[in-house]
């Protein structure tokens, strides 16, 4: 079995499904509400496990009700949790999402996510070690990115930076990562006006560009490729990408191919846009492999 370490965050996501989203200044009558454990980390943790990796999550929770539900769903999930701390007097993280006219927007408050310290995340150093690879998101303290980044290189650990949500990153954190998966968006913001072809270039089976329906971009250090997506009825995309990354991550831990690694993310987010809520539809191994029959 392979080995997993998450650093990133969990949060609890009220959702809401309504027609029409309303402008500035507008009240709308919504469909549905519901609350659902999610957080790019525990999501991306909860996928791992699914798909049959030995995973650890290193973050925070609040000690409110939240928190009892979102540790309650990473363990039974089978995702260790004991480097997931309750914050005293924190909330915790929570997504405000809409999903409205085929697409989500979403506001995300970090609450107990911004007591994921360089510290915090030094003190699971041991958990670091051992595992096969590293994930890590952007839903967390910027200088922990940074001090994890150096952490995984100093271990000589591979590391896959998910730069979402979308923020400017060091030159050093780029280095210092082994993969990173920018959609279209977070790549315009990592490399702001650059040509597309000749960062890829620069970044041989490392940047691997998300570009939803399209498929996935990358250079293999020959030549450029897109990797096709597959095309199902989507409910709701809240997720895919974190099943996509926590998709890679296994696959290159197992040691597949770069364009096999890419194929069984393809499938698993696609599997999982399939249900509503982030968690919901994400696939088992299982119903990953048995898609590739179909
Ligand atoms: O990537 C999806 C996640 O982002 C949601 O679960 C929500 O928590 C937001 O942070
Ligand atoms: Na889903």
């Amino acid at each position: 079995m392979i080995k997993i370490a998450v650093v990133g965050s969990s949060s609890m996501d009220l959702v809401v499904t309504s027609a029409k989203r309303p402008i500035a200044g507008e009240t709308v009558l919504g469909d549905s509400f519901i609350t659902v454990p999610g957080g790019k980390g525990a999501n991306q943790a909860v996928a791992a496990a699914r798909l049959g990796a030995e995973v650890t999550m290193i973050g925070c929770v609040g000690d409110d009700f939240y928190g009892e539900i979102i540790l309650e769903n990473l363990k039974k999930n089978h995702v260790n949790t004991k480097c997931v701390e309750p914050v005293t007097g924190a909330m915790s993280g929570t997504a405000h999402i809409t999903l409205s006219e085929g697409d989500n927007s979403i506001i995300v408050v970090k609450g107990a996510n911004d007591f994921i310290t360089p510290e915090y995340v030094q003190k699971a150093k041991k958990i670091i070690e051992e595992s096969d690879i590293v994930m890590v998101q952007q839903e967390i303290p910027e200088e922990t990115v940074l001090y994890l980044a150096e952490l995984c290189e100093k271990l000589q650990k591979r590391l896959l930076l998910n730069p979402a949500p979308a923020r400017k990153i060091s030159e050093a954190v780029i280095q210092q990562s082994s993969f990173i998966t920018p959609n279209e968006h977070e790549f315009e913001i990592l490399f702001g006006g650059r040509d597309r072809t000749e960062v890829l270039t620069e970044y041989p089976n490392k940047l691997f560009i998300t570009e939803g329906k399209n498929g996935v971009r990358y250079f293999d250090g020959h030549e450029e490729k897109v990797v096709p997506s597959f095309v199902v009825e989507a409910v709701d995309t809240t997720g895919a990408g974190d099943t996509f990354n926590a998709a890679l991550a296994v696959a290159v831990a197992e040691g597949k191919s770069f364009d096999d690694c890419l194929l069984f993310a393809n499938r698993a987010a696609s599997i999982s846009v399939t249900k509503l809520g982030a968690q919901g539809g994400m696939p088992t191994r299982e119903e990953v492999e048995r898609s590739f029959e179909e």
